[in-house]
């Protein structure tokens, strides 16, 4: 499906944000090793959740998922299996696009008592799995990959764990997660340390639900536990809702209010960066959901400024550099990303699909190994852009239809679903004519 976006005069609205992914993904899949019954309600509507469940399913755990009803997502009940309770399952398991549900679903899978294999689509199957075989195996499971045993599809065959001492090489909650996942039924405890904090959905259920669970500054110890299941009320994404966030502040005449955004601090770094641009943000009704915090986010019209991002922040706001780079692009002088370079491995290779329509839409833009630079001058031309099936890369040219000189074409938009299915249907709401 391709879709063309066009400049609306005004842009005012209120926006629900989708449930939040990353803790969508956790809600089920910690839920279905729980012991009892738990409620998931706002989970996230995108097909990478869709895909979780799915798995969760062919392991034998009960789950009921019921209709969205007004802005609300959609509700779960998880009847949890317990932490040794999955089944084998009758067939390949399939992780869609979801790199969050192959990585923390293979610690998971790592070290049970029967065989199963996991696969996923195109881009999914070119993607890293070397970083969680590798510890994985330390910790005594057997697993094999394509490729020597460094891609998708993955097999598990049994294997007994022992708690592990772990320096990750990188920032990353999925590594950190399946590591710590498999380290639930490993003997002994297991002790990861990261070099900059990443996400912490993982740790704070963990905790909630009883495990045996403590984090001291970067590194996180885990033992082995049974743990419980609790309900959990999905904050709205932060990552989708940096969308509206910087259209508001893009846009010539702006005011968007966006509801319910978890800004947990190891997501928020999109705030942080873009309030340094100069961003006329406000947070209002700042308030607690389930463990995690919320507020409404306001977002106006902003004479944004170029900046550096770099070090410590990049893990906080990786996935928002796409829409972040727009902003630049609307922003006064340079602003340059760096030690972003898992920005490369990401659903595309996203440093060059943004850096490639940026150029293409007339704009000074540079690849850097690990980031970009981009010289901002508040234009950006229409067209007709391929989203390379990403759908951050998407929704982030949809935005730039929003503020483009002329109308922007988006070739297969339809991928926005991957996260947020509703993003075109909230476009045409809030005035961004779509064809
Ligand atoms: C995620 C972690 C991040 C992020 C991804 C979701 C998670 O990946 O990019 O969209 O839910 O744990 P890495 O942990 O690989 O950096």
């Amino acid at each position: 499906m391709d879709l063309t976006v066009s400049r609306p005069r005004r842009l005012v609205g209120e926006v629900v944000a989708p449930g939040d992914k990353s803790v969508s993904h956790r809600a089920v899949m910690l839920n279905s090793i729980g012991e009892g019954q738990a409620t998931v309600r706002n989970f996230s509507p995108g097909d990478d959740c869709t895909s979780t469940m799915g798995i969760m399913r062919a392991l034998g755990v009960e789950i009921e998922r019921s209709e969205a009803s007004d802005d609300a997502g959609d509700t779960l009940v998880v009847k949890g299996a317990g932490v040794d309770g999955l089944r084998e399952p009758d067939d390949v398991l399939d992780a869609g696009n979801s790199g969050t549900t192959m990585r923390l679903m293979s610690g998971i899978l790592a070290g049970r008592d029967f065989k199963s294999v996991m696969t996923g689509d195109d881009s999914l199957r070119s993607r890293p799995m070397d970083r969680i075989i590798k510890p994985l195996s330390m910790m005594g499971a057997v697993i094999r990959g394509r490729e020597n045993d460094t891609l998708a599809p993955l097999e598990f065959d049994g294997g007994t764990l022992s708690g592990i001492e772990y320096d990750l090489p990188v920032a990353s909650a999925q590594l950190k997660s399946a590591i710590l996942l498999a380290g639930l039924r490993a003997d002994g405890k297991t002790r990861i340390t990261q070099p900059d904090a990443s996400r912490d959905h993982t740790e704070r259920m963990l905790a909630a639900m009883g495990a045996d669970i403590e984090v001291n500054g970067l590194s996180v110890t885990v033992g082995e536990s049974e743990i419980d299941c609790v309900d959990v009320d999905v904050p709205g994404d932060i990552s989708s809702a940096a969308f509206w966030i910087v259209a508001g502040l893009i846009h010539p005449n702006a005011e968007i209010v966006v509801k319910g955004v978890g800004i947990n601090p190891t997501r928020a770094g999109v705030l942080t960066a873009l309030l340094d641009m100069g961003a006329n943000i406000e947070l209002v009704d700042e308030r607690d959901v389930a463990g995690e915090p919320v507020a409404d986010v306001v977002a106006r019209t902003s004479n944004l400024r170029g900046t550096e991002l770099a070090g410590s922040i990049m893990p906080l706001m990786m996935d928002e550099v796409p829409i972040v780079a727009v902003a630049a692009a609307m922003a006064e002088d340079e602003t340059v990303i760096r030690d972003a370079e898992e920005l490369r491995i990401k659903e595309t290779d996203r440093i060059s699909a943004t850096v490639d329509w940026l150029v293409t839409a007339g704009v000074e833009a540079e690849p850097r190994d690990d980031g970009m630079a981009i010289v901002g001058s508040g234009r950006i031309a229409g067209g007709t852009y391929q989203s390379q099936d990403d759908h951050r890369i998407a929704m982030a040219l949809g935005i730039a239809g929003m503020v483009a000189e002329d109308p922007i074409t988006i070739v297969e938009a339809s991928c926005a679903s991957i996260s947020y299915p509703e993003f075109w249907d909230v476009l045409r709401s809030l005035g961004g004519v779509v064809e």
